[in-house]
């Protein structure tokens, strides 16, 4: 593995690699800390949208492991406006081990890793959160102690959150139904994708009806109906998507030990209710604080 830029590159061998070196990890820092297998080595957390949980968990990721990690603000470094993408890339890694960066387009991370000399991570751009995925599906081995067979209900926008989590899924042997409104679904590529990393009979079901995705689902996950970007189009989204919110109702017909997802921020009211977030079925919280403990993996895994 030379950069963690979408779960698409990754076999499901390194997956289940990274996934397994995490829960060591969190073992080892709840016995007492993590060794400093990173001392000496420094991560530029680089971004051009906000973000809590991403930064956060990365910077202390490396602090636990012994390493260094500091933050560069939109607009300080105003990548692509001030300094060509390909530059910034050249010039930090002279100066850091790896760059963890959230950006707009895509296209900006591949090319942090073309131009760049160091490890590239993504954390997020409007096509892809691999780094989310691979802390989610952390979560659901944690809590129901397997993954492949298990069925996840993607319920909202077809968005950077639902198609790496479907990579991922496809990939580790889960099904998956994800139910989005026209318009809003993945695109027949990424459906197509979905097919080809599929491993252990996992299958995708592309529905509109959040009814039927979530029958029998043992996760059912849900998502901003607006993301980052897409201010423009708050107002028609809060039109569509209210047949999508994740409220009681509809976890009542899902399996009753099903588990509740969201990758935060929530817009409550919105796409989760609070009865839902805050009851006994959502894992949100251990879910967050997951980042922490398997992005501590990619980051051995690339600079250790
Ligand atoms: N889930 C997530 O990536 O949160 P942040 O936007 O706060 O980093
Ligand atoms: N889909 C959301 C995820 C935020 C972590 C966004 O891109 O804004």
């Amino acid at each position: 593995m030379k950069h963690f830029l979408s779960i698409a590159a990754l076999t499901p061998n390194e997956l289940l690699h990274l996934l397994d070196l995490g829960m060591r990890l969190k073992a080892e820092w709840r016995n007492g800390g993590n060794k400093p297998l990173l001392k000496g080595k420094s991560l530029a957390l680089l971004f051009q949208k906000p973000s809590l949980r991403t930064r956060v968990s990365f910077e202390m990721g490396m602090v636990h492991l012994g390493g260094y990690a500091f933050y560069l603000s939109p607009n300080e470094v105003k990548m692509g406006g001030r300094e060509s993408v390909a530059d910034v890339a050249r010039v930090l890694s002279g100066y850091v081990d790896g760059i963890m960066a959230r950006v707009f387009a895509h296209e900006h991370i591949l090319q942090l890793a073309e131009y760049g000399s160091v490890p590239v991570i993504n954390g997020l751009s409007d096509h892809s959160h691999p780094a989310q995925a691979l802390s989610d599906l952390f979560t659901i081995l944690e809590v129901k102690g397997k993954l492949e067979g298990l069925k996840l209900a993607y319920v909202g926008d077809g968005n950077n959150v639902a198609r790496s989590l479907l990579f991922g899924a496809m990939k580790v042997g889960m099904h998956m139904a994800i139910a989005s409104p026209p318009g809003y679904q993945l695109t027949d590529d990424d459906f197509r994708l979905a097919g080809e990393f599929s491993t252990h009979g996992a299958v995708v079901e592309r529905l509109e009806d959040p009814h039927q995705a979530v029958q029998e689902a043992d996760i059912i996950y849900t998502d901003v109906w607006t993301s980052m970007g897409q201010e423009a189009e708050t107002a028609e989204r809060l039109r569509i998507f209210p047949p999508y919110q994740v409220n009681q109702q509809l976890v009542n017909l899902a399996k009753p030990d099903c588990i509740v997802m969201h990758c935060l921020p929530a817009h409550r009211g919105e796409e989760i209710t609070d009865e839902v977030a805050d009851g006994p079925n959502s894992v949100l919280f251990p879910q967050a604080h997951n980042r922490l403990h398997a992005q501590k993996a990619i980051l051995v895994e690339l600079l250790g």
